[in-house]
């Protein structure tokens, strides 16, 4: 699996969302980060937003659910035009019937851990998903600092998959910047979603690139990563 970079439209002007997508060509997916201030503390955007934003731009959607009852919510972000939805391990009812439910209507399925969640108990869930995201900060807000004491989960999560032979992607998203993506992959990520370290520079496709390279140059030799 070739490096992805996803950009984070949490850190970018909400007002003017179609020129922000526009402002990070070259990158893989756009990440929407949907919050319901129930699961985490804060609020952010819904079914409405996303089926919009799939209109306005050409890059896929990954769309994270931090909510409540995404068993009910998730099939509405793929009919919104979402391309990946990931739902949270905490949150979920009943994850392998969301997970295939997800498929089912057409997206790429995804499911995301909170750094006190342990990767241990989901590995027989692991071949229902498309992607496992770990977070590298607690879900809520953009621009908080990288947790380091992550890593080690992210390493035991890479070799579950290669031990399983699975063709699973692995997220981090969190504090991730050119001071820590090369942490995360070499400890086994190969999706990177960066808020402010994209949409707070000048110029946000050449950050893309610039994270790309990194990670990219982190895993090179690695055996679940390829040349792009
Ligand atoms: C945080 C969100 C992230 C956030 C990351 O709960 O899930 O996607 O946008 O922002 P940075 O990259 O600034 O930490
Ligand atoms: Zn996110």
């Amino acid at each position: 699996m070739a490096v992805q970079i996803n950009p984070s439209i949490l850190s970018a002007d909400f007002a003017r969302l179609a020129d922000e997508a526009q402002a990070v060509k070259g990158a893989d997916w756009l990440h929407v980060d949907v919050m319901d201030n129930h699961f985490v503390p804060n609020l952010t955007l819904g079914v409405p937003i996303v089926e919009s934003l799939s209109r306005a731009t050409d890059i896929p959607l990954d769309c994270h659910l931090m909510i409540e009852d995404p068993d009910r919510w998730a099939p509405q972000f793929v009919e919104a035009g979402a391309g990946s939805v990931t739902f949270h391990a905490e949150a979920a009812a009943a994850p392998v019937r969301l997970a295939r439910e997800i498929r089912a209507k057409g997206a790429r399925a995804s499911m995301a851990l909170k750094p006190a969640t342990p990767i241990e108990p989901f590995e027989d869930l692991l071949p229902e998903l498309d992607m496992l995201l770990i977070m590298t900060v607690e879900p809520g807000f953009g621009g908080q600092a990288f947790l380091d004491i992550m890593l080690p989960k992210i390493r035991r999560t890479r070799e579950l998959i290669s031990r399983h032979g699975l063709e699973l992607w692995l997220q981090v998203d969190g504090g991730v910047s050119a001071e820590t993506v090369e942490r995360c992959a070499e400890a086994g990520a190969d999706v990177f979603v960066a808020g402010s370290a994209v949409y707070g520079t000048d110029d946000p496709a050449a950050a893309v690139r610039s994270l790309r390279a990194q990670a990219e140059r982190a895993t090179a030799g690695a055996p679940w990563a390829c040349a792009h």
